[in-house]
Parts: C-alpha cells; structure tokens; sequence
C-alpha cells in the first residue's frame, strides 16, 4: 500500500518536476490533441456521439481523456474539449460538421457586434469543462497530471471573425488591419474570459494549463506583437499560481519574447530546431515539442532513432518531449507508442 503510494507520487511528479526545471531521470512525453483522433476506441465513440455530445458529457470527455494514458502510456492527460468553447460562452454558435470542421454561422461584423458581447460567468458557462476536469482527476488518481487548456485570443479571433478554418484567415485579417481598436476590445474580452476560465479550470483540477496560438504564425513579427503577443502575456501572468504552457505555432521569432512573458514552459513546432529554440528562448526555459507530428508515419525503426535524437539535442533537462502540433488521425498507434516508448526507455 505504502509502496503503491510512493509510485503514484514518483510518476506523477516527473511530468511537474521538468515544468519546475528540477532534476529528471529522463523527459516526460505526452501528445498535441492525444485525446481522441487516432484511437480505435475514440472513433467507436464518436460513431455514436457528436462532438459535443462528448464535450459535454462528464463521463464521455472523461473517457476519452484517459484513453492515451492507458492505452499509449503518456505521462501527462489533456482534457478532452476545445478551444471552440470560449465563442459559445460569448454566445456564438459553433457547430462541428463531420470532414468540415468547426463553423460559427454568426460571425463578427461590425464593431457594434464586439461592444455588445457581455462577458459571461464562464465557469457556469462551461461548468461541463470543470465537471469533465474534476472526474477525470478522480479517475486518474494521481496516475498523471492533467493538462487544461484553451486558445490565444487571436486564434479564437481568428476563428470568431472567418466562422471556419482557413489556410490564410484573411477574413478575420482584414478585420483586424482594418479595425485595429474594435479588434484590441474584442482580444481583451476573450482574454478577460480566458483568464477565469483557465483559473477556474485549475480550481476543477487541471494540474498545468496550456495557451494554443495555433494560428499566431499567421502574423508577421511585427503584427504579431499587436494582435497576439500582448493578449498572451496578459493569460500568462494573470496565472501566477499553475503552470502555464505557450505553444505557438509558427512564432519562432517571438520565442524570445515569449520566454519572458511569465510562462512556465513553450511549445515549439518542428520548423525550428531545438539548438535554434534554446538559443532563442535562453538557457532556463523549460521546452516542449517539436517531433514532426507527419514523422509518426514514417516506419518505427525510423521513429525511434529521430525520436532519440531528438532528445539528444533538446537534452533531458528542461524538456518535456511532445510533437510539433497535434497528432494527425491517421497514425498507427503502435507508431504512437513506439514514440512514447522511446522516450520512455530514453538513457537506460
Ligand atoms: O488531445 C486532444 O485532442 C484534446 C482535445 C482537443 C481538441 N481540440 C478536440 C477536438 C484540443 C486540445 C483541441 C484544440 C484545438 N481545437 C485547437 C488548437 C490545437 C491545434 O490543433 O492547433 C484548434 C485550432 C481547434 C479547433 C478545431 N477543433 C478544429 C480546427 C477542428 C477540426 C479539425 C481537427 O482538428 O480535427 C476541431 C475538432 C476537434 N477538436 C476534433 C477533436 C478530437 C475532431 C472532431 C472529432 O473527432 O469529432
């Protein structure tokens, strides 16, 4: 019993002691977008449930948030919802259509519309997010920690201005070049609500929460440091007391910025290399990333070699081994676990 109780706390402390930039024996692994996609036990659920259905069933988003945990072996959980959450609780439908993606059939207009959304009670909004968070925690029992998570203003911007996804998002681009003040209220309403659903996500049980800017790579350097970066740094330092995590895609040039924003940690994609991020982002960092997510399709002897040299370049400290972006559906998942494995098994 005594013993069972020293294993649980060592293993969960090795995803949290790398945040902390303490000593480890090797890096702790997880996935982008583990929960779901790719698992054969995922796609049983999603032939019987829509997406939000799973979303917004406690038992469901539980479910699905365990499953890499138990079937892969990741050392960290991520709630299984969606950025999308955060336009629903300002009041803009998003529907999810199967081979389309997300759709918002109202989108923003007008700076009229931007002065009118009210800021909500988002933990009564999305209480679903914090009941998912709360059984979840339970059901893990300290196997893992669990990952909250929500998106960069500007990448809910992006999607609450263009209603879907886009290569360029130029809708929601020519918005904010056009409107620059309408499009700073609207980033700091969402930030605003951001940052007490995040607080809130952590009172639920979310052990670190993690900011994806997937669509910041967008920007040039310079708008980036008007519409995304700002609104970013305002998340990271209203969080003093959970560890929070910046992945933003594209943004290699704003890693040095980033590193002083007041985050625990950056995601890094795999169009930098980890000697070209520890440069940019200085020598206490702690880094996550940045495995090509494509790479996962390449034969498993191949995986394992580039995911060792991986961390032979990043090294074992200040490291938390992850993907570049989210897992894609079509990897193998004994390609999945072959990656894990490797980080796993990493210098023994
Ligand atoms: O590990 C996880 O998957 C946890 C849950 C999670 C989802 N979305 C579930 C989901 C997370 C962390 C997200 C984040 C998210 N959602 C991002 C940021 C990360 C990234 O990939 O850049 C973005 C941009 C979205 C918006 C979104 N949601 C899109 C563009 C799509 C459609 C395409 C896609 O990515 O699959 C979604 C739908 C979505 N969100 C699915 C899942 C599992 C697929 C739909 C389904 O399985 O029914």
């Amino acid at each position: 019993m005594m013993k069972d109780l020293v294993l649980k706390s060592t293993h969960n402390a090795l995803f949290m002691r790398a945040l902390r930039g303490e000593e480890v024996d090797r890096p702790p692994v997880w996935m982008m977008r583990q929960a779901g996609r790719y698992l054969p036990d995922y796609l049983k659920l999603k032939a019987k449930y829509s997406f939000f259905e799973r979303v917004e069933n406690p038992a469901l988003a539980t479910e699905i948030t365990v499953m890499p945990v138990d079937q892969v072996g990741v050392d960290a959980a991520i709630i299984f919802s969606d950025i999308l959450v955060i336009p629903q609780a300002l009041g803009f439908e998003v529907s999810m259509n199967p081979g389309e993606g997300p759709r918002l059939p109202q989108t923003i207009r007008s700076a009229e519309q931007i002065d009118a959304i009210q800021i909500p009670d988002v933990a009564d909004r999305l209480h679903y997010v914090m009941d998912a968070l709360a059984l979840t925690k339970k059901t893990l029992d300290g196997r893992v920690p669990l990952i909250g998570f929500a998106g960069s203003p500007w990448t809910i911007f992006c999607y609450m201005v263009e209603g879907r996804g886009s290569k360029t998002f130029s809708k929601a681009k020519a918005f904010a070049f056009s409107q620059p003040e309408a499009t700073a209220r609207l980033l700091d309403k969402i930030a605003d609500t951001t940052i007490t659903y995040l607080k809130a996500q952590a009172a639920a049980g979310a052990d670190v929460l993690q900011l994806f800017d997937s669509w910041g790579g967008l920007l040039s350097p310079a708008d980036y440091r008007i519409f995304s970066f700002p609104y970013m740094q305002k998340i990271a330092q209203a969080i003093p007391d959970t560890p929070v995590i910046l992945y933003a895609k594209g943004c290699a040039y704003a890693l040095p910025e980033l590193a002083r924003a007041g985050a625990t940690a950056l995601g890094i994609d795999w169009h930098t290399t980890p000697e070209q991020a520890r440069a940019l982002a200085g020598p206490d960092m702690v880094l996550q990333g940045n495995f090509d997510p494509s790479r996962l399709l390449s034969p498993i002897p191949e995986i394992k070699r580039m995911a060792k040299e991986m961390v032979d370049a990043f090294g074992t400290q200040r490291y938390i081994a992850n993907l570049g972006h989210g897992i894609l559906p079509e990897v193998p998942v004994d390609h999945a676990k072959a990656f894990v494995d490797t980080i796993k098994a990493y210098g023994s």
